[in-house]
C-alpha cells in the first residue's frame, strides 16, 4: 500500500490565457489531494472517492482498465473525477511498463472539486506517484507533471495547459508558457480564498474564450493583455523573492484587479465571484481576482489582514472562506 499526497493552487495570474502559450504563474496552496493505492492481484481498478468536499458522499466503483468508469455517479463532476484517476493510472502503468496492473485506489480531497483550485490536477498529480511508486518504479517530478498533464489533456480533449500539473507536482510559485515550466521560489503571499459552492464548466468556459478570441481582434487583445500583466507581475515576484514588501504586495494585488477585469471582459466571471471580489476589495485587501476557470468557484484575495476573511464571510454569496498557505512542497509519498 502507497500514500501519496499533491497540493491544489491559485492562479495569481493568467488563467485561460496560458491556453494560449501566455505565461501564468499559480501558487500550490497547503490543501491537498492524498492518494493509496493497493496493488490487486487482477488487473482491475477499483476506485473509492471519499469526501470530495461536496457534502462528504461517497462512491466505489470497478472499471477494467483503460476503459471509461462504468458508475452511476451522483453529480457530472464526480464523474470526471473518477475519469481523471483512471486517465492517471493509465499514465502510472505505461511508465511502469506494466500494462496489466491493477489497483484499489482511495481518493480524499481537501480541494473543492471543480472550484478553480486545481483539484483534478492533485489527483491525478498523486495518484500517478503512488501508482509508480507500488509498481517499483522510480519517477522524477518533471516526469510525473508531464505525465499528469497527459492524463488531464486526455480527460478534457487537449485544452488543457500544464499549469496546474506542473504547479502540483513542484510546490511553491511557479510559471508555465507552453511547454516552458520553472519554478519561482516560495514568495510569502497572504492569500484568501472564498469559494461560493458552485463549479465552472471548464471545457465550456475555455472554448467560450476560443470563440471571442477568434470572431474579435480585442477578445485576442484581451488575451494578450492579461500575458502583459503576468509578465510584469513575475518580475515583481522576481525581484521580491521570497520575502515581497508592502509596496510590492501592493502592486501585485494592482495587477490581480488588473487580470480580473480582462478576465471578466471575457466572459469568464459571475455575479458571486463578483461580489466576493468587491466584498474583498472593499475590506482593503490589496487585490482579488477569480482563480481557475471561473464561472463559479473561488476567488482569491491578497491580504495580510483580517478583514477579507471577515467580509467574505459576511457575503451571502460566499460559501467558505479560508487562508491558503503557499505549499513549499509539491508531490510527495507519504
Ligand atoms: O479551473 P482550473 O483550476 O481547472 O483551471 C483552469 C485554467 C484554464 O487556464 C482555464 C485552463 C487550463 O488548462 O489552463
Amino acid at each position: 500500500m502507497v500514500t501519496a499526497s499533491a497540493p491544489g493552487k491559485v492562479y495569481l495570474f493568467g488563467e485561460h490565457a496560458v491556453v494560449y502559450g501566455e505565461p501564468a504563474v499559480p501558487c500550490a496552496i497547503e490543501r491537498r489531494a492524498t492518494v493509496t493505492v493497493d496493488r490487486r492481484d487482477d488487473a482491475r481498478l477499483r476506485v473509492e472517492s471519499a469526501d470530495l468536499h461536496i457534502s462528504g458522499f461517497t462512491v466505489e466503483y470497478d472499471a477494467v482498465g483503460g476503459t471509461a468508469p462504468d458508475v452511476d455517479a451522483p453529480t457530472p463532476l464526480l464523474e470526471a473525477a473518477t475519469g481523471y484517476v483512471d486517465a492517471a493510472i493509465e499514465q502510472a502503468r505505461d511508465a511502469a511498463d506494466a500494462p496489466d496492473a491493477g489497483f484499489d485506489v482511495h481518493v480524499e480531497s481537501e480541494i473543492p472539486l471543480g472550484g478553480g483550485l486545481g483539484s483534478s490536477a492533485a489527483v491525478v498529480v498523486a495518484t500517478i506517484a503512488a501508482a509508480t511508486a507500488a509498481l517499483g518504479v522510480d519517477v522524477e517530478d518533471r516526469e510525473i507533471a508531464e505525465r499528469a498533464y497527459r492524463a488531464e489533456s486526455a480527460v478534457q480533449d487537449g485544452e488543457a495547459s500544464r499549469a496546474d500539473t506542473f504547479c502540483s507536482t513542484m510546490g511553491g510559485a511557479v510559471r508555465v508558457a507552453g511547454d516552458d515550466c520553472r519554478t519561482l521560489g516560495n514568495p510569502d503571499l497572504p492569500f484568501v480564498v472564498g469559494y461560493d459552492g458552485g463549479a465552472g464548466d471548464t471545457g465550456e468556459l475555455v472554448a467560450g474564450v476560443r470563440a471571442l478570441r477568434d470572431e474579435y481582434d480585442f477578445a485576442a487583445d484581451t488575451v494578450s493583455a492579461i500575458g502583459d500583466v503576468v509578465r510584469r507581475g513575475e518580475t515583481l515576484i522576481a525581484d521580491a523573492a521570497d520575502d515581497p514588501t508592502e509596496e510590492t504586495l501592493e502592486e501585485l494585488g494592482a495587477l490581480m484587479n488588473f487580470n480580473h477585469g480582462l478576465l471578466e471582459a471575457l466572459g469568464v466571471s459571475s455575479r458571486s465571484l463578483d461580489e466576493m471580489v468587491w466584498a474583498a476589495r472593499e475590506a482593503g485587501a490589496a487585490g482579488a481576482k477569480l482563480t481557475g476557470a471561473g464561472g463559479g468557484g473561488c476567488i482569491v484575495a491578497l491580504d495580510a489582514g483580517e478583514g477579507t476573511e471577515t467580509a467574505l464571510d459576511l457575503t451571502p454569496t460566499c460559501e467558505d472562506v479560508f487562508r491558503a498557505e503557499l505549499a513549499t512542497e509539491g508531490v510527495r509519498v507519504e
